[in-house]
């Protein structure tokens, strides 16, 4: 956890006259170059090569084409099952949902703020994270908009819109890829910084996931979806933006697809049948654009805890645990170590 002097220390407002080279009002002596954006031409030609990001070696994406499908709570969850499995892997999350940040909430970092200018990772349930909310103040919400209501939640950093145009949003993603530092306080033996980056990317095939598949050297990515039909002119963006882009695809994880109620143990499917029936709409869609069969590499059922979990900021995959074969919570324990399983696997062996 972060040591009490630093929890309200206010470094950093979005308004005033900050410059476009530096939204982040990061120290000038940070002698990290950052690679340049091409605005123009097609998806790949004229890029400069992809880099490593510093201190990291596995970076993996967690994508999603829609909001809401629960890409933050499994890229959370995803990072603890990597550093809970047998190869005690250092992990971090970096959260580039910079217009709607939720790891702090998720990983029980809500209103943590970064000393000035930092940009180090904090860490909770021994996972570092970075997000752009640990870079706003709360301050800054609760002045220009006061609450009226005495009973609602007092404004968290999380809050703070982010009311960047699009370069300044773009800079600001390439310092927090590229000049966080991942080597703070994450040691093992004689090796430092993280065997795994997760990144928590915004849904949709915005400016900031292209920026982050042209610029960054990634290992893994996985698109997280809900299994209906109007999901999948999404996915398939998705995946065609990742093609064009060269990036490793590991699959599709569906997402609250079923329940399993509690009475009768059955599961019960809430958009348009089993995904595994081959009659199936959404199941038909994904074959189609070749994602089916074993790229579907893990389907978590709807859990009440799950989600209660990450309100109170302890993911699920640390606390849950689940009585008999049937229980909602150690199905979805089950698929979601399947899933950190099935990635680690794939970029284990990567070289480059
Ligand atoms: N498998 C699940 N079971 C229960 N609730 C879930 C599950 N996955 C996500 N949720 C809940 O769904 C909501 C949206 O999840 P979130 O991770 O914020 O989505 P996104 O990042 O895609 O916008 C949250 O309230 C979260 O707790
Ligand atoms: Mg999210």
């Amino acid at each position: 956890m972060l040591p009490a002097g630093l929890w309200r220390r206010r470094i950093f407002t979005a308004s005033g006259s900050r410059k476009h080279e530096n939204p982040l009002g990061l120290p000038s002596n940070n002698t990290r170059s950052l690679p340049q954006i091409p605005r123009r031409g097609p998806i790949s030609r004229g890029l400069p090569p992809k880099r490593k990001i510093p201190n990291v070696k596995r970076v993996v994406l967690v994508s999603s084409c829609k909001g809401g499908v629960g890409k933050s709570t499994i890229a959370t969850n995803l990072a603890v099952s990597l550093s809970l499995l047998p190869q005690r892997l250092r992990v971090g999350i970096l959260d580039l949902d910079v217009f709607g940040p939720s790891i702090p909430t998720l990983m029980g970092l809500k209103n943590v703020e970064e000393p000035d200018g930092a940009l180090i990772p904090i860490t909770n349930h021994s996972i570092p994270t970075m997000s752009m909310a640990y870079l706003l103040s709360s301050a800054s919400h609760s002045s220009s908009s006061p609450s009226t209501n005495p009973d609602s939640e007092p404004p968290t950093n999380e809050d703070t819109p982010v009311v960047w145009r699009g370069l300044m949003v773009q800079k600001a993603v390439q310092q927090l890829l590229f000049q966080t530092d991942w080597s703070a306080g994450v040691s093992q033996g004689a090796s430092s910084g993280l065997d795994i980056l997760v990144v928590d990317l915004p849904p949709g095939t915005g400016d900031i996931p292209l920026s982050v598949g042209q610029l960054v050297d990634v290992d893994s990515t996985i698109i997280i979806t809900t299994p209906d039909v109007l999901s999948l002119s999404d996915v398939r963006r998705g995946v065609s933006m990742f093609r064009k882009l060269e990036i490793p695809l590991t699959g599709l994880v569906i997402n609250n697809g079923y329940f399993i109620c509690p009475n009768c143990t059955e599961r019960h499917y809430l958009f348009g049948g089993n995904p595994n029936d081959s009659e199936n709409m959404f199941t038909k869609g994904v074959k189609a654009m070749g994602m089916d069969g074993d790229r579907i590499i893990g389907e978590l059922p709807l859990v009440v805890d799950v989600g209660r979990g990450g309100e109170k900021g302890i993911p699920y995959a640390l606390s849950g645990r689940g009585v008999g074969d049937n229980d909602p919570g150690k199905v979805w324990l089950a698929a979601m170590t399947s899933v950190a399983e099935r990635i680690w696997g794939e970029i284990q062996f990567n070289t480059n």
